[in-house]
């Protein structure tokens, strides 16, 4: 059997950084990646469960699969551990988030016994943590871009969110290792970073916060520019605002979700802080950091979310007047805290919440787009 690889990502950055990271250590370990799904023996699926939609697609795509061995991996290999190989018999493995780094190892013990007797199913989900090294294997897809994983996991429970319980309890990269990892990259041609994490404003690791790190980010020669993402509100700080402000590396856009403008809904979807508080960091951000871009999420159709919450969203929206934003409806997820209420809001109303906030959105990205023209 040759030794080709076919990966194929779904979901947030933090499942493109992984990805690399396994064909680092698949490629270490003999093996080839491969882009045509065709042309592999082996199709591995890195998977993200944020939403039932993002399930779905990777469903079908396993569902299509014609490779020898197929492998689930990512978030959903936590979601659901053995349960996957009832819902799709030719499965051969499965590998949660914390657990990557068995992955060659794993196809080395399926191939072994692929077609005979012995043949068998692995599954492996419960490491709780990663070793920095898996980190260092140099594979980058963009020769001059890279992520840079600062932290692991998310210990916030935001009432919708599945992240805690797919990427488990939060823990910090060393600040010393992140940096060995960002020269080893600018060693490599890299010139652009951006720093990953659920919540990279939580950053805590001998001493050293986000803002320090960031600071001792921006000396690092050969580097010409970095970022971060993502930011969670209740933990961005004026610190961090005269930080981009100062440093010239740091780019100037900040991605900080607001998920609602209705108290009543942020309340239940336990983020720790109200409208009006996000409403004052933004003029922070905007005082300090000049010209200074703003992204953000939004979900509507959260359980129990009334024409008038919806309407605080959508003049939220139109007040802060955002760069950019990713709109999502709302999609129970196992395990999570709003999954047990019920899914009020019906399908056609989420369609409608949707499309105003997406049209409003668009309309005022444009704008901004001819400002910053003119
Ligand atoms: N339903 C809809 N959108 C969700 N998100 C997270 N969980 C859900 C869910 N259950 C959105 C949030 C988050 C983004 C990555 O995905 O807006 O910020
Ligand atoms: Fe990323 Fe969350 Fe999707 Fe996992 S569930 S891939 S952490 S967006």
């Amino acid at each position: 059997m040759s030794k080709k690889v076919f990966l194929q990502t779904f979901g947030c950055q933090m499942n493109v950084r992984d990805s690399e990271v396994i064909c680092g250590l698949l490629e270490k370990a003999g093996y080839k990646i491969t882009e045509d799904e065709d042309k592999a023996e082996i199709a591995i699926f890195n998977t993200c469960s944020v939403r039932q939609h993002a399930e779905e697609k990777v469903w079908s795509a396993v569902g299509r699969s014609k490779a020898k061995i197929i492998g689930v991996i990512g978030c959903m290999a936590n979601n659901y551990r053995e349960a996957i190989f009832e819902k799709a018999p030719k499965v051969d493995f499965v590998v949660g988030t914390a657990d990557i780094a068995k992955i060659p190892a794993i196809i080395a013990e399926i191939k072994k016994h692929k077609g005979s007797l012995l043949e068998k199913k692995i599954y492996e989900t419960d490491a709780n943590f990663r070793e920095d090294e898996i980190y260092h294997t140099g594979f980058h897809l963009d020769r001059t871009h890279a992520f840079v994983v600062i932290s692991e996991g998310c210990e916030n429970y935001c009432s919708y969110c599945v992240v805690p319980y797919v990427r488990g309890k939060l823990r910090f990269r060393s600040s010393t290792d992140i940096l060995d990892e960002i020269r080893e990259d600018i060693e490599a041609g890299i010139e652009k970073i951006t720093l990953l994490g659920q919540n990279v404003n939580a950053y805590k690791s001998d001493g050293v916060n986000f803002v320090k790190l960031v600071k001792l980010v921006n000396p690092l020669q050969g580097l010409k520019e970095f970022s971060f993402i993502t930011s969670h509100p209740k933990d961005t700080s004026k610190e961090l605002f005269q930080a981009m402000a100062d440093l010239e590396k740091l780019k100037k856009c900040l991605h900080l979700p607001i998920q609602s403008g209705s108290d009543r809904i942020l309340k239940l979807m336990n983020r720790n802080y109200t409208r009006k508080s996000y409403i004052d960091l933004v003029e922070d951000y905007r005082r300090i950091v000049s010209n200074g871009e703003l992204s953000t999420d939004i979900i509507v159709g959260f359980p129990t979310e009334s024409e008038q919450d919806f309407q605080d969203t959508y003049d939220l929206v139109k007040e802060v007047e955002f760069n950019s934003a990713y709109i999502f409806k709302y999609s129970p997820r196992p395990h999570t805290e709003a999954a047990k209420m019920a899914d009020t809001v019906p399908k056609e109303e989420k369609e409608k919440r949707h499309k105003l906030i997406l049209d409003l959105q668009k309309k005022i990205s444009h704008q901004k787009k001819c400002q910053k023209r003119k």
